[in-house]
């Protein structure tokens, strides 16, 4: 019965938080992997959450890319910004996919769904450091990394490391080592393997893993049975304040391992 499914829920968020380390874990019915609309049940969660979380007044939420994100992002609320004003930048460049999942667009779809406002970076996280050195420098792009070093809070999701790697095109060789060094998950630009250690990380504009400590309100959305060991090796980094959203497809699968 739904009674009886809304307990499982319950009692796999109970064991979640307390296999992975943090406070809070919140679980959906379902797995992302072949069901989208599962993503909307965490999108509307996180809706909730938000709404739970954030202090009263001025918020700046750093958001990241990918299709989680953008889809989370339609499934926010004006409700929301009750008694808040919201500013939502992107946690880091990443330009370089396609655009629809770009941190800078979800940021845009995130400050539309809730009546908020948002910034863009046009800093591309795949080039050299002599090249993004100077475009730092430059007086625009310096106003959104100050504003996201101010953030008080923080909205991501978590990829796995093969799938990240190609998404973001990179090279043959930096594939092989992720290979080699069994990196299994991604997050904030950072790849971890099986036991969490960082094997890779691309440049360091934006939010680096040491930022979240200090956040009011930390959220990772990331669901389907496929994500589950990019999830665990994750969580080792997670702030303890980390409210994880996710479905039962990887609840079930990260349990089991
Ligand atoms: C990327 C983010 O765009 O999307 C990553 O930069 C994140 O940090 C990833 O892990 C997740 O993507 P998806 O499509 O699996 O939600």
């Amino acid at each position: 019965s739904f009674i009886d499914q809304l307990l499982d829920l319950k009692q796999l968020e109970v064991q979640l938080s307390q296999k992975l380390g943090i406070t809070n874990c919140l679980v959906v019915a379902g797995n992302s992997d072949n069901d989208r609309d599962v993503v909307d049940e965490m999108g509307k969660l996180v809706t909730n959450t938000l709404k739970t979380l954030l202090p009263h007044g001025k918020n700046v939420i750093a958001a990241m890319g990918g299709t989680t994100m953008a889809q989370i992002a339609d499934c926010l609320t004006p409700e929301i910004s009750r008694n808040r004003e919201l500013l939502f930048v992107p946690a880091r460049g990443g330009l370089g996919e396609r655009v629809e999942i770009q941190a800078n667009n979800v940021c845009a779809r995130m400050a539309l769904c809730t009546g908020g406002k948002s910034r863009s970076l046009y800093v591309p996280e795949q080039v050299s450091e002599s090249t993004y050195r100077p475009l730092l420098k430059e007086p625009a792009i310096q106003e959104v990394v100050a504003l996201i070093k101010q953030s008080n809070a923080v909205i991501h999701s978590i990829g796995t490391a093969m799938h990240m790697a190609h998404r973001r095109s990179m090279s043959k060789d930096l594939v092989a080592m992720l290979k080699e060094k069994r990196a299994v998950g991604e997050a904030f630009g950072y790849f971890f393997d099986e036991s969490g250690r960082v094997v890779y990380r691309i440049s360091r504009i934006g939010i680096q893993l040491e930022d979240l400590a200090s956040m009011d309100c930390v959220v990772a959305v990331a669901g389907g049975a496929s994500k589950a060991k990019a999830i665990v090796s994750y969580m080792n980094h997670a702030p303890k304040q980390t409210c994880l959203i996710t479905d039962e497809g990887a609840a079930k699968a990260i349990l089991k391992e």
